[in-house]
């Protein structure tokens, strides 16, 4: 940030900026979506040569995240893509659901990586964007519903995981969707999950002295926001544990290990 800008933004600065100052600022600012414009240019070309799908329209991208400009759509799904490569490998060994996929953000990364190509499946209950993924070519994808069941047999994959799903499905949904990630997973399948946990009940913005003692008690928070999918859950632990039942060895928490998501990693017995 320039010195300028710092000293225009500063907390505890002068009054707001006026006449000649809001000029500047203006020009730093316009210059810092010029470079990131650029940037975008340089990642989008950079990530169509090694096989990555076209940016989504930004009404599909506003559907899986709050900033919608490119590059923070492909920054995430860097992330996610790598998680799920330190998770399952280049070569998972079988199908593997992004459950969630939205527009394809983890699925542009993984693309050309190992198996990846052969193995990724995808669901989504956003018709739109499993509309645009086949356009797109990707013939791997369907529409499931609000509420389990998925729609596949039972024993599908290898491996399953879901960025940022269970956090906005209602708690009391968990458990049922739990039983269903088990019921399509084979026999040692594993699933890497992130759901909002105690750290986002502790850092998170929003929540009240009453929603935090409620959380308290119940070990979960449902908030409901404008547009279907801004809803939000945060689910304790301990809830978690419970929601997921017998049948699955937990192999890994991890308080805030995705983002500001807790992440865990179940195998199916
Ligand atoms: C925050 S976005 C994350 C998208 C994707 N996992 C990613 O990381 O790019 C949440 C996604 O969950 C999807 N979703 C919400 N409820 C769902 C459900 N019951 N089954 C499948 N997908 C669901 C939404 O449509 C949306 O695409």
């Amino acid at each position: 940030m320039s010195k300028l800008l710092r000293a225009l933004t500063h907390k505890r600065g002068p009054a707001p900026a006026q006449g000649a100052e809001v000029e500047a600022l203006e020009r730093v600012r316009q210059e810092q979506k010029r470079q990131i414009r650029a940037l975008e240019k340089v990642a989008g070309h950079l990530l169509q040569q090694r096989g990555a799908l076209p940016l989504p329209p930004t009404s599909l991208r506003v559907r899986v995240g709050r900033v919608e400009h490119a590059g923070n759509f492909w920054a995430q799904g860097l992330d996610s893509s790598q998680r799920v490569l330190e998770v399952f490998g280049a070569d998972p060994g079988g199908p593997v659901l992004d459950w969630g996929c939205g527009s394809g953000r983890t699925l542009s990364w993984l693309r050309g990586v190992g198996t990846w190509d052969r193995w990724w499946r995808g669901s989504d209950v956003d018709r739109h964007a499993i509309k645009w993924l086949r356009q797109q070519g990707i013939a791997s994808v369907v529409v499931c519903g609000d509420e389990p069941p998925l729609p596949y047999p039972d024993e599908s994959f290898n491996g399953l995981f879901c960025f940022s799903v269970l956090t906005h499905i209602p708690p009391q949904l968990h458990a049922a969707w739990y039983a269903d990630i088990r019921r399509v997973l084979r026999p040692g399948g594993r699933a890497y999950i992130t759901v909002h946990g105690d750290w986002n009940m502790s850092n998170g913005k929003g929540f009240t002295e009453a929603d935090r003692q409620a959380y308290a008690a119940s070990g979960c928070h449902w908030s409901e926001r404008e547009g279907h999918y801004k809803h939000a859950a945060t689910v304790s632990r301990a809830f978690t544990e419970r929601a997921l039942g017998p049948g699955w060895e937990v192999e890994s928490y991890r308080e805030a290990g995705y983002h500001s998501m807790d992440d865990l990693i179940v195998r199916r017995l």
